[in-house]
């Protein structure tokens, strides 16, 4: 695990931007495995001025994000197909049909689970998976468990998760309480994964997961078996290791 320790949210997004940029220039075919929330947003306005000032071309690049929210719609402004066209998709020249988000409205749910599944492995896996991490430890949705979970599939949000989004909604009775996520399986396979974190309120979760044991009860842990993990993190992030 590399931990590049940042001053701020502003160089922890620019550092990101620039891994992924770089992967787009060597490799314009590449597959982006995608997160949602407030971290990954710094480094998406990034590559959406590299894309407008320096020719940064997705024309080619397909990606996959990790998860949705169960019952939403795409056009629902809280759906995580929503948020990805509007802080990233559309402001790129990515392919609309290149770009994977699960189906939140699928009428059988675990039907969608094995149809991105298998998504995934068509596409060959991720060339680079961009996370962000819960407060609880998860990784899309993988909360904490008694166990990892390998395919993509139905889970439960953790009351930590309903609180910490709940800001995005009008109240929290909005907060969905099902989600589709990628599992484990899918993230480990990434060629990359790049980790990132911004603020105190990660810190106890970056700090189990880069020190401590690995337990399915600290989803992210399990980072620690994949050979090229790069956590960008700020020192709020970082002030407990
Ligand atoms: P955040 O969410 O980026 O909004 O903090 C991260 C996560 O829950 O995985």
């Amino acid at each position: 695990m590399k931990v590049i320790k940042t001053e701020n949210y502003e160089e922890m997004s620019l550092q990101a931007a620039a891994i992924i940029a770089q992967l787009v220039k060597d490799k314009p075919d590449c597959v982006l495995g995608l997160a949602t929330g407030s971290t990954p947003i710094g480094a998406y306005k990034e590559l959406i001025r590299k894309h407008r000032e320096e020719g940064l071309d997705f024309s080619k690049v397909q990606s996959v994000n990790l998860d949705e929210y169960a019952g939403l719609s795409p056009e629902n402004e809280q759906s995580y197909r929503y948020f990805m066209r509007s802080n990233l998709f559309d402001a790129i020249n990515i392919v609309p049909e290149n770009t994977h988000v699960p189906c939140g409205l699928a009428e059988d749910l675990d039907a969608e689970c094995l149809r991105y599944e298998e998504l995934i492995a068509a596409l060959g896996g991720t060339d680079i998976q961009v996370l962000g991490i819960g407060r609880n430890g998860h990784i899309g949705f993988n909360e904490p468990a008694e166990e990892f979970i390998v395919s993509t599939h139905v889970t439960g949000l953790d009351e930590s998760t309903i609180d910490a989004n709940k800001r995005f909604f009008a109240s929290e009775d909005e907060v969905p309480r099902r989600a589709l996520t990628m599992g484990i399986g899918a993230i480990m396979s990434a060629k990359t994964v790049l980790l990132l974190a911004s603020g105190s309120d990660k810190a106890q979760a970056i700090k189990d997961t880069v020190t401590g044991e690995v337990t399915p009860r600290v989803q992210a842990s399990i980072l620690r078996f994949h050979p090229n993990v790069i956590v960008i993190a700020d020192k709020a992030a970082l002030s407990l290791i």
